[in-house]
């Protein structure tokens, strides 16, 4: 695969549909976003967001935990293709896998994620999926929304870079809720976010992160 010297590359893991992935597939096909996709990597083998990449031609890989010995490990795998396609940025789209201590060191401040709500509330590690709109709901909040973030050692305690909220309706259920934070706000949050980190306007610099619009 040959990209442009000015391109960054991203890698993207993902676990379900790949819509997120999409919109940023999208977007680095219509130059708006400053980028190519150099690799996609699932942990899960029947992710249709491995149907999406092959659609593209993009290199696509999967790393089930239950393969290797250990988390350790399987990033250790992930980190070997990160390093053949000379990732610049690792984008996690829908990706359930917990990332470990050797991924998050080598790719510092260069992993970025989507959650489905708010942070720092209804994040960590039962928050994903239904759980995090069923949560929300049962909490009785007005707001939920969408965060990007990097990621840290922990799960969805790193660095936050933007959020955007919208209202809790009366009668929303999980999958209503779940499907207007998808449509209306995490597609187009990950595309602006994505777009300025490929524009060199987004970096961390004394534990801060500096957002240049
Ligand atoms: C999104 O809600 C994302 O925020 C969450 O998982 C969902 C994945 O959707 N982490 P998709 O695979 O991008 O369609």
């Amino acid at each position: 695969m040959i990209v442009k010297a000015d391109k960054k590359r991203l890698a993207v893991l993902v676990s379900g549909g790949g819509s997120n992935m999409q919109a940023i597939l999208d977007n680095t096909l219509s130059g708006n976003i400053n980028a190519e996709i150099v690799a996609v990597i699932s942990s899960n083998a029947d992710a249709y967001a491995l149907i999406r990449a092959k659609n593209y031609n993009i290199p696509a890989f999967v790393c089930c935990l239950k393969d290797y010995s250990s988390p350790f490990e399987r990033d250790n795998y992930i980190l070997s293709i990160l390093d053949k396609y000379r990732a610049d940025y690792v984008l996690l789209a829908g990706y359930l896998g917990i990332i470990s201590q050797n991924l998050v060191k080598k790719y510092k401040n260069r992993i970025v994620n989507i959650h489905p709500a708010l942070l720092p509330k209804f994040g960590g590690k039962n928050y994903h999926g239904l759980n995090v709109h069923k949560a929300v709901i049962e909490a009785g909040e007005k707001r939920s929304g969408a965060t990007v973030h990097f990621v840290d050692e922990n799960i969805d305690t790193g660095l936050i870079i933007a959020s955007q909220g919208l209202d809790v309706l009366p009668g929303d259920t999980p999958e209503s809720l779940q499907s207007r934070i998808l449509n209306e706000i995490e597609h187009k949050l990950f595309v602006s976010v994505v777009k300025d980190l490929c524009d060199d306007k987004i970096w961390v610099e004394n534990n801060r992160v500096i957002y240049k619009k």
